[in-house]
């Protein structure tokens, strides 16, 4: 698929078939998440594989939605600040959750490239999250996706005219 399909055919997926993915497909999902560029090639950054089975119950207290726990898989995309690259000299800004996010596009990407749906879920519920994944404090959920084949189809892409998005030289 070339790039411009590619970027049309990714869609948040929302029905997921539970049918196991492929140990290959879930590899090639997992690199492209490893070749992500981050700020400084840090990689402040960990990929928590989630097998949902018999585990929906715990889930659902994560984000409440039904189809979060129909796919197999949910991936949790953790940011670790303290590995990111800081821009000290000027504001001491943090690149880390913009390295995580950047992985999350990746992930979504070469998902759709496969064959597989994924969602960007950003409005889960943070405490339970932390207790399910036992995250210590220094590290940051960022984003959960599932990955699983999906079961509903794209929607029209609605996005505001390039008009609305950019400026030239100055705001
Ligand atoms: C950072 C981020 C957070 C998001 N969080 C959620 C979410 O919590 N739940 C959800 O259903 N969709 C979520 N989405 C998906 C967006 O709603 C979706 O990407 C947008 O409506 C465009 O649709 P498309 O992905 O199908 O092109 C999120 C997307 C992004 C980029």
């Amino acid at each position: 698929m070339d790039f411009e399909q590619l970027i049309q055919q990714r869609y948040s997926c929302r029905h997921y078939s539970p049918a196991p993915v492929d140990d290959q497909l879930l590899d090639k999902v997992l690199n492209a998440a490893r070749l992500a560029p981050t700020a400084a090639n840090k990689q402040p950054f960990q990929i928590i594989i989630i097998k949902t089975e018999n585990k929906k119950e715990d889930l659902l207290k994560i984000y409440t939605r039904d189809w979060f726990v129909q796919a197999p898989i949910i991936f949790a995309v953790c940011s670790i600040p303290d590995e990111g690259w800081v821009r000290h000299k000027y504001d001491n800004a943090n690149y880390s959750t913009v390295d995580a996010a950047i992985v999350v596009d990746h992930i979504t990407l070469q998902a759709a490239d496969l064959g597989l749906g994924t969602c960007w879920i950003g409005a889960f519920n943070p405490q339970p999250t932390r207790e399910f994944l036992k995250l210590p404090d220094h590290v940051e959920p960022i984003a959960f996706t599932p990955l699983g084949y999906p079961l509903d189809k794209a929607k029209d892409k609605t996005r505001k005219p390039l008009s609305d998005l950019i400026r030239y030289d100055t705001w």
